[in-house]
């Protein structure tokens, strides 16, 4: 049993099932691992699914890491709620992603993927009511899990609930595309929380904006009032009971000390060492993303040829350092895409390139330390997603640069909220701005760059991870039981 409990798809560790049978342990690194680390050990639990085989393998055998639980759901019905509506329905309404003259079709078929990600759900919540102690607080993460606060709810109504957005959240147009009672199952399932948080206010406010409901499972509206912290959704259900959730905004930073500690590793350093050989004494531009379609991947390079196009000063004089980590690559939308930045990249350097100068070093491996490396090389770091949630990449770069970076950041990244009086702010769908915009970013004299890191790097760091949980769990803590 536990009085701090955090449900989210993928866990803190995931295993490995080797040829002789062996299982390796993976441990992951991001936010959430070490925001609860602030949470002593005998109090937590972290609740998570298993994703692959050596994962069901490991919970099969009873192997584990303490504080650790993980769900072994049937595979199809994984894949259809994983796959199938967390990664292909909400995540494209989320990030406005969809190719309206062919997507979304709400058929029979999605109906159907839809009962597995309510029985997906259900399988978090019904773990989640038999681990919490009486009057646990209950951090449940992400889109994959919109409907456990409300069925979390149904079965243990004394625990403080909240959920996390690690996204955006759609519009209400958006939103609106849903069959009406998906929609408001959504919504309620949301609503079941005490508190619902986003990276921004922005996010937040568009939750408050949806959530818009008169329908045969009650009705609730969005409230904002002026010069009171309380902002949210008042809820009346079925039964008439009235309720409300709180919304809003709690804007993860990163932990500066610990980030620049992995960047100054022995094996950071050789890779900087071969990236400095490779770009021979040319400024960079770096990006760094999972290639996931809101990343904006394809305009950035677009961009970069238009700079080489229009400034040909910069000719032989640039190399566009760009990684991206495969993402998601059973969907075949997300395997076109990073064949297509490849594609663009292949041509760029065809284009542009000659015997001792390659335009675009795309590297498609996810290589933690090389990242490290670019970060601290960076002249220009290009954050261009159309839309996101955060971006920690735009908050990362400036705290590990040596000899600062400007930040060409669009509107889209959530942390543009924080970052934009210091970096110079591109729409993202503007490929003629973007390439202007890393010109001035390449011109831009080096105390002036140095004095925007310095600024950028303080924004990036005034809520690190520990801190931003804290808050979280306070302020559940702080609720009428
Ligand atoms: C992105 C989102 C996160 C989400 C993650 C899931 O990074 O910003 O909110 O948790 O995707 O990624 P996965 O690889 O588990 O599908």
């Amino acid at each position: 049993m536990a009085s701090v409990l955090v449900a989210s798809n993928r866990g803190p560790v995931s295993y490995v099932l080797g040829d002789d049978g062996s299982l390796d342990a993976r441990r992951g690194g991001g936010g959430l691992v070490s925001g609860l680390s602030a949470v002593s050990a005998q109090d937590r639990l972290w609740v998570c699914a298993a994703l692959g085989e050596g994962d069901r393998e490991a919970v099969r055998r009873g192997v584990g890491e303490p504080g650790v639980r993980m769900l072994d759901i049937d595979p199809e019905a994984y894949a259809d709620a994983y796959n199938g509506i967390a990664n292909s329905v909400l995540w494209f309404l989320h990030h406005h992603l969809y190719d309206i003259p062919r997507e979304p079709v709400f058929d029979a078929e999605f109906r159907r993927r839809w009962e597995s990600y309510r029985s997906y759900n259900r399988a978090f919540a019904e773990a989640l009511a038999a681990e919490a102690d009486g009057g646990a607080a209950v951090l449940v993460q992400d889109y994959h899990l919109a409907l456990v606060p409300g069925q979390l709810r149904a079965l243990r109504p004394d625990l403080r609930i909240a959920h996390f957005s690690h996204t955006p959240w759609a519009s209400p147009e958006y939103l609106r595309m849903l069959p009406q009672d998906i929609r408001e199952e959504l919504l309620w399932g949301m609503l079941g929380a005490d508190e619902l948080g986003f990276h921004t206010w922005g996010w937040a406010s568009s939750f408050i904006d949806c959530a818009s409901v008169d329908g045969a499972d009650g009705t609730a509206r969005g409230v904002r009032r002026s010069g009171d912290p309380w902002h949210g959704v008042e809820h009346r259900g079925r039964g008439g009971t009235k309720r409300h959730t709180r919304v809003r905004a709690y804007p993860l930073g990163v932990d500066g000390e610990e980030l620049r500690r992995l960047a100054y590793r022995p094996e950071v350093d050789e890779k900087l060492a071969a990236l400095r050989t490779e770009t021979g004494g040319r400024k960079t531009i770096v990006r760094v993303d999972r290639t996931e379609l809101s990343k904006n991947i394809l305009r950035g390079l677009h961009a970069y040829r238009e700079l080489l196009t229009t400034h040909p000063e910069w000719r032989d004089g640039v190399v566009h350092l760009a990684s991206a980590y495969p993402s998601r690559q059973d969907l075949e939308s997300y395997r076109a895409y990073t064949a297509a930045v490849t594609e663009l990249a292949d041509e760029i350097n065809a284009d542009f390139g000659t015997a001792a100068w390659q335009p675009v070093l795309v590297s498609v491996e996810d290589d933690f330390p090389r990242s490290l490396a670019a970060y601290r090389m960076a002249d220009v770091a290009l954050v261009n997603p159309v839309r996101d949630g955060m971006n920690l990449v735009a908050k990362e770069i400036p705290v590990v640069s040596e000899a600062g970076c400007a930040l060409v950041l669009s509107t889209g990244a959530g942390a543009h909220e924080e970052l934009k009086d210091d970096a110079l702010t591109v729409n993202p769908f503007d490929v003629t701005e973007t390439a202007e915009a890393l010109h001035r970013a390449l011109s831009m004299p080096p105390a002036e760059r140095a004095d925007r890191t310095k600024r950028l790097a303080a924004a990036a760091t005034a809520l690190p991870p520990q801190r931003w949980f804290l808050n979280q769990l306070e302020a559940l803590e702080g609720l009428e039981p």
